[in-house]
């Protein structure tokens, strides 16, 4: 039997060294794509899964991030005395609602999965999923990539995890599972590895940062064993796991823009920017005589 899953937590304790000086005093969570936060599309998406708590995992210079998602009375009250209906509308929409967000440290950069161990007491005894905040995604129809993990959460129980197809020559970037019996759009892992050296990858398809996952992880990464890097690793503990439950992988249908790297974050700024009907035409006109398309 499956419960309902209700809390999802974000591990935004990241110095994002990748984005200095921009990251110098603003959290890389909270560079925008287009006019939205990176992390905002994130928490977008768990509320369009259903996800009712949000749990961030903070670290130092983050404050920011838990004014974002609060009330900001001084700017709601200007906006209504301009006539701004529109925007203050657009900000009461985008607030959690009272008592639905939580905030905790994870103090010392241990790992992915230490930062997901500092949420234990929040989340308690029920399955809960995981958004990490560098991966924006963007649907191709049916829903964004937690609502589909969701999804298959239902269907098979157990344990899930987003996977994305990339190069091979990619893999050793990331958390890299291997195929068991295949249904397609999700299928059983056998194997996972964590950051494969070159060439010793077990397949082309990478952890993609959305999981569902059952509260005995805890218990796993309460041991602070390291792994790659020398971290304490998410895709280590779920290994540990993956010994007395399920795990099945989810093949997004749909786009995934890793905004950790320069790249996937301008090409996440461009992809949104082409979903506004404002916008859309007049950024094609530009990036045409950017690159002296005709
Ligand atoms: C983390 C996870 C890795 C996953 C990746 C996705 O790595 O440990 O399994 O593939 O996120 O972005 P990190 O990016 O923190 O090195």
């Amino acid at each position: 039997m499956t419960r309902r899953i209700r809390k999802a937590v974000f591990p935004v304790a990241g110095l994002g060294t990748r984005f200095l000086p921009a990251t110098k005093s603003i959290p890389k969570e909270m560079l925008t794509v287009v006019d939205r936060p990176v992390l905002q599309h994130v928490v977008d998406e768990a509320r369009e899964a259903g996800i009712e708590h949000f749990i961030f995992v903070t670290g130092r210079n983050k404050a920011v991030i838990e004014d974002h998602f609060d009330i900001a009375y001084e700017l709601e009250e200007t906006l209504q005395k301009r006539g701004k209906l529109k925007e203050w509308q657009a900000l009461k929409e985008d607030l959690p609602a009272a008592g639905a967000t939580s905030f905790t440290r994870q103090q010392v950069p241990l790992g992915l999965g230490h930062a997901v161990w500092c949420a234990r007491d929040i989340v308690g005894d029920e399955p809960f999923a995981v958004l990490l905040p560098d991966m924006v995604t963007m649907a191709a129809g049916q829903g964004r990539c937690l609502a589909q993990c969701v999804a298959a959460y239902e269907k098979h129980g157990g344990n899930i995890i987003a996977v994305e197809e990339v190069l091979a020559d990619e893999t050793h970037q990331y958390g890299v599972v291997s195929i068991g019996k295949d249904f397609g759009h999700t299928f059983e892992i056998t194997g996972m590895v964590e950051k494969p050296p070159k060439g010793t990858a077990l397949s082309n398809l990478i952890i993609s940062g959305r999981y569902v996952l059952g509260p005995e992880i805890f218990a796993i990464l309460e041991k602070g064993e390291k792994g790659a890097g020398g971290e304490i690793q998410l895709t280590d503990g779920m290994k540990a796991l993956a010994k007395s439950q399920s795990f099945h992988g989810v093949r997004f249908d749909g786009k995934t823009y890793d905004c950790g790297a320069k790249l996937g974050f301008l090409a996440a700024n461009i992809a949104f920017a082409l979903t506004d009907p404002a916008l859309a035409p007049l950024l094609r006109t530009e990036l045409k005589k950017l690159t002296g398309e005709p």
